[in-house]
Parts: C-alpha cells; structure tokens; sequence
C-alpha cells in the first residue's frame, strides 16, 4: 500500500502539466476530502503539503491551512465551523473557520496520520497511524483519552460507529470494533488488507480491501457481504449520509457507487479527474465529491454517477465584470487560474490570497489586512512584470520557499506575456 501511494505519486509528478487554464488550488494530488455539516464549506488536502478551505458554492478558495511538512493525508469537518488536519508527519492539527493559523497542533503518531473521525458532536477525535496505532483525544482540551493499540501493521482507517464503538481497519487485515466503555476490542479477520472503512448510520460499517472489494460488517462484528468493487486495490470509501449507498474508489480504477441493501455496483463514473484518491458525499446525499491526481476538486451527481464539474467556477464572471474587453483576452483566460485564491479589486471578499490591486510597483507582503506567511513576510521583492513573470516561470517554491501558495506555473513565455498584459491593466484601476 505504501509502495502503491509513493510509486503513483512519482508518476504523476512525473506527468507534464495539461492545459494551463485550468482551475486548480492544490499543486499535488487531493489526497483528502471533508463537507462540513452545512454543505458550503469543505476542506482538501494534498500532497503538497497544504489543506484548502473552500466555499463550494462560490467555488473560492477560501484559506490554505498549512501547518505540516509533509502530505496531508487526512481531513475532518466538525459541527460549528471547525476543521481538523492529519499528516504524514504525525500531527493532528484543529482549525478554526476564518483563522490561518492553527488552534492547536499535536502529534499524537510518530508516523504517517492516514485517516481522522469524529464522533458525533464533534467532542471526540480520532486519528489512526502508521505506527499501528490509533487515539482518540478530546476535542477541546486535546487530552488524549484513549490509545487504540492492537493492530500489527498501518492503521489505514478510522470510523465512530452509531453506537459510540469505534472501528479501526488495518493493513494486518483486520477490522477490530473498540467497545465505547474500553473494553478489549473485538477482532474481524479477513483475508485481504485493508485501506479504508465507512460507517453506515445504522451501527454497521464498511471495508476496502487491497483485492478491490468491499465488505460490510455487522454492529456486532461480522462479516455480512462483499462486492467486487475493482480490479485493484480500493483506496477510499465513503457511505451517503442516508447509508443506502457506498462509492468506492481505486487509484488504478475508476469509482464505484455500491447499493448497500444488494451490494451491487450500480453505476461507475467515468470522466474527467481519474484516478481519485479522495471521496465525500454531500449532506444532502445528492453530491459526490471527488479529489484527483489532476489536483482538483470534482462534483458529481451521486445518484447518475453524472460528471457535474469542478467545484471551481469556470469562468469568475463576476472577477472580470467592468473589465470590458480586456475580460475576453488571453491573459484574462490565463488569470482564471489565479482567481480562485486572489481578487483585482481592493475591496473585495477576502480569498485565500492576497488582493493583488495594484500588484506592480508594490512591495511583495505588503497588501492590507492579509496575514502572509513568515517567509513572505521577510522577502525583499518589488512586483514588477520581470518578477512576477519569474515567480510563474520557476514556480513559488523555487521562488518564494515556505511560500503559501501552493505550487503552480505558467510554462508559455507568450501566456506569461499574456497574464502580465492582463495584470498591468485590470489591477490598477
Ligand atoms: C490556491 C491559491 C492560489 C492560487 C491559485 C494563486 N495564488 Fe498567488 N498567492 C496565494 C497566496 C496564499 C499568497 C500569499 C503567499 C504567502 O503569504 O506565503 C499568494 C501571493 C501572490 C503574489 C504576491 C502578492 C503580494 O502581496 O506580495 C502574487 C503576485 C500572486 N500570488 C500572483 C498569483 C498569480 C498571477 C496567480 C495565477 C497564475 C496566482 N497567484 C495563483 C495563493 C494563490
């Protein structure tokens, strides 16, 4: 499992950059997928090392939340507008809607986080490791309440069962069912690994194995079904909130939507944003998002397996309302990238980066009332044409190292050309 993940994660490094103009915030694979309670916010996290918060109906980037070395592996939305981090440097980290600096950061693993839960009114979290263990801390406090320690191999998924049990899949093929009052767990064997879980509403829960089924297991432990989902190993699983159905992805395969009452797959989305690496579904049971190796965020209609699109707008309408003609240039056409995280006007809502009106002649960390990170802070840089054209011509991690943003270029000198044009006249006005 751990070879797959690294093996498929160099290759699509190694893969060139498609077409510019697409809307991405990551600059890695989405490797971690969360909607929060009220369906608007959700939060992503990538191999490069950053989560995103997003407002899913304005398609913005709303924060990047950075506060790991390392992959973001695991996400978590909790009620009342608070979120949770887990990464391969072992550290569970809590945030707060509206704030880019952590709440609290603890490390709870000496090895890769892979999966996060919470019960459910959000007062518990759980976090499962590649150490072979998993803990459940309090929420607020962070005090560690229980340590989950039985499995002898990577703990790859976490669930809170309906019942307050938590369940735990491994790598040893195991599932174990950990009792609520901290009795000794209950273990389930099987005869594949396994990499994720999904509780359903009613006290079950599901596995994906490495042989590309997916098992369902009783409440009380058993194994009741299997469905052969893929034809390689299934990497994520989520369950619809109403718990009728299952999607189950494979970094090699596509995605399967599952009918949980005859375990059978009922449809397989095909379309843009394969391989998938990250699921979740809508509160409302109706949307399924997916996060890619094409380093995006996807919607798709849960019930047709319909690609719907990605979650960042195509066209920012609004962002080039007054601009005239220039909102029909190359360079407008090239800024779409850009727009999910920055405005051109002074005054508008704050997006995860810094207005850029009035971007050239200005000193680099130097907007207004945005809270840049440290190593932005310190850079002596004046944005001129020549520096913002570097900065897209090498990337911003060559540029600007311990930058936010996350890694993006623009490889044609004629569409940095382009945005440059595009720059000079939409930000001073
Ligand atoms: C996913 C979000 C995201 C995308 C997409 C993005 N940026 Fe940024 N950008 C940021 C963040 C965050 C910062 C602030 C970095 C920091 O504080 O470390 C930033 C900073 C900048 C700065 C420096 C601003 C200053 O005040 O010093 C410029 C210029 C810039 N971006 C231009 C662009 C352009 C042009 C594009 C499109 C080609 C783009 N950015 C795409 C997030 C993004």
């Amino acid at each position: 499992m751990r070879k797959t993940i690294v093996f498929l994660a160099l290759a699509l490094i190694a893969t060139p950059a498609s077409a510019q103009q697409d809307l991405r915030g990551h600059g890695g694979p989405v490797r971690a997928l969360a909607i929060a309670p009220d369906g608007v916010r959700a939060i992503s996290g990538s191999f490069d090392q950053s989560a995103i918060l997003w407002a899913l109906d304005r398609g913005r980037a709303l924060a990047i939340l950075r506060a790991h070395d390392g992959s973001v592996n695991a996400v978590l939305a909790l009620p009342g507008g608070r979120f949770v981090t887990g990464g391969e440097d072992g550290r569970v980290v809590l945030w707060r809607t509206g704030e880019d600096k952590p709440l609290r950061v603890g490390k709870p693993h000496d090895a890769p986080v892979a999966a996060l839960a919470a019960n459910a009114d959000g007062t518990l979290l759980a976090s499962a490791a590649w150490d072979g263990e998993a803990s459940i801390i309090e929420t607020d406090s962070g005090r560690e309440v229980r340590r989950l320690v039985a499995h002898k191999g990577n703990v790859n998924a976490i669930a809170f069962l309906s019942g307050g049990a938590v369940a735990t899949a491994s790598y040893d093929a195991t599932a174990r069912l950990w009792p609520a009052d901290g009795s000794t767990p209950k273990t389930v064997e099987f005869d594949s690994p396994l990499n994720a879980l999904a509780a359903l509403p009613d006290g079950r829960f599901a596995v994906g194995a490495a042989d590309g089924s997916v098992r369902l297991v009783s409440a009380d432990g058993r194994e009741t079904g299997k469905v052969e989902a893929s034809q390689s190993p299934i990497t994520a699983l989520a369950a619809s909130p109403d718990g009728r159905a299952l999607a189950a992805a494979s970094p090699r395969g596509s995605v399967a939507l599952i009918d949980v009452a005859s375990l059978r797959v009922t449809k397989t989305l095909t379309g843009p944003g394969l391989p998938v690496w990250s699921l979740a579904y809508a509160p409302d049971g109706r949307t399924l998002f997916t996060g890619g190796g094409d380093r995006l965020v996807r919607r798709w209609d849960a019930r047709t397996g319909e690609h719907l699109g990605a979650v960042v707008a195509e066209r920012p309408a609004d962002d080039f309302a007054g601009l005239g003609a220039l909102a029909t240039t190359r360079g407008a056409e090239v800024y779409r990238a850009c727009a999910v995280c920055h405005t051109l006007h002074p005054d508008d809502e704050n997006r995860a980066g810094p207005t850029l009106h009035r971007i050239f002649g200005r000193k680099a960390g130097a907007a207004p009332g945005y809270n840049y990170s440290e190593a932005f802070r310190k850079l002596e840089i004046v944005w001129t044409r020549e520096t913002v054209s570097r900065l897209f011509e090498i990337g911003p991690q060559a540029y600007t190292p311990g930058t936010k943003m996350p890694e993006q270029t623009v490889n044609d000198p004629e569409d940095r050309a382009a945005l440059m044009d595009f720059l000079e006249a939409a930000t001073s006005r």
